[in-house]
Order: structure tokens, then sequence, then C-alpha cells
């Protein structure tokens, strides 16, 4: 993979190669498997942005455990809306079950922020976090997240997973904007 990449107008430069990224999630699938194995957990994957890292996460935690999607988005472009979309999904019972939400990136944190209450109303037995990246001098709410992948700059990503405008979601390493 090259190191430059472009997606619509802009360029960007790789920051955590394919390597780096795949020893970071087999490391969190292990956390995640101590912390719940015999409590066959449900993964819930914030899409659309969450799929890649959904997918590798799971497959390195080899216990008992679903996996379900849900659909909540404030972006457009680079800027976060401030309005979360309506949340598509959540088809699976979460009552009393371990939910273990998974995101790709917390930037404001204004998604999780207004999406956690939301999930207590359902009366899991507990709520976790994990995401692949934070922005730590971008975040705006408190938010108690116990694994993080990586914490980065406050600037604008692409590449497993995540997406500016809809492309870059491919890309198997991260590249940050130049
Ligand atoms: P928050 O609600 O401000 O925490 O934003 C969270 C959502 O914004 C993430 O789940 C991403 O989908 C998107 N997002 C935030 N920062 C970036 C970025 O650097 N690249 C791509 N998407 C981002
Ligand atoms: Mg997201």
């Amino acid at each position: 993979m090259p190191d430059i990449t472009t997606a619509h107008d802009l360029d960007f430069v790789k920051y955590l190669d394919e390597s780096d990224i795949r020893r970071r999630v087999e490391e969190l699938g292990k956390q995640l498997a101590r912390k719940y194995s015999e409590k066959n957990p449900v993964f819930l994957g914030v899409l659309n942005g969450a799929f890649v890292f959904t997918a590798d996460l799971i497959r390195a935690c080899p216990i008992d455990c679903e996996v379900s999607f849900v659909k909540l988005s404030s972006y457009k472009g680079m800027q976060s809306s401030g309005v979360l979309a309506t949340l598509i999904g959540l088809e699976v019972e979460v009552k009393n079950r371990h939910v273990v939400i998974v995101e790709d990136i917390v930037d404001s944190g204004y998604t999780l922020h207004s999406f956690i209450p939301a999930l207590e109303r359902l009366n899991p037995a507990s709520i976790d976090l994990v995401t692949f990246l934070l922005k730590p001098d971008a975040l705006e709410y408190e938010l108690n997240i116990e694994h993080i992948g990586f914490e980065i700059p406050n600037k604008f990503v692409i590449g497993y997973g995540l997406d500016y405008d809809g492309l870059g979601r491919n890309l198997p390493a991260l590249y940050q904007l130049k």
C-alpha cells in the first residue's frame, strides 16, 4: 500500500500500517475475551465506520459472543453536524445482556453520549465501550471508554472503515489528512 492516497480533492498520508493495526486489534480482542468469557456478550458495531474494526475484533476474541450492528450518524463531510440521525436496527434483544459497543472513532463523543442513554433504557446487564481510535483533544463529552485502540491527534483520518464523504473505507491502513 502506498504512503500517500487521495480521496476526492484531498491528500492523505499513511499514519498506521496494517501490521500495527492488526497487532493492536489482537490485543484488544484478547482483553475482551478475558473480560467476557462465559458471559456471551453482544458486540454492537456502529455503522458504517466500525464494520471493518468489528469484523477483525470479533475474530480476535475467541469466546462465545454475538454480533449485531446499529446505524447512528452525526457526520456530514468533515464536521460533526451535532444531530444524531435516527438509529436504525438494534434487532437483537439486549435486555440482561452484556453489550459491548464497538466504534471506529470517538471524536467529540456526541454520538456515544446520545446513544448510551437510549441503550440504557433497554436494560442491558452492562454497557462497555471499545473504540478503534480516540481523538482526546476533540472530546467534548464525558465518556468512560475502557478499551481504546489508538489515541490520535485531532486530524481527520480515513481508512480501515473510516471515510471522507464515502471514500477511503476500503483502505487497509489508516491515513491522516496532509
Ligand atoms: P463524534 O460523535 O463526534 O464522537 O463522532 C463520531 C463519528 O464521527 C465516528 O463514529 C465517525 O463515523 C465520524 N468521524 C469522526 N472523526 C472522523 C475522522 O477523522 N474520519 C472519519 N470519520 C470520523
Ligand atoms: Mg462511526
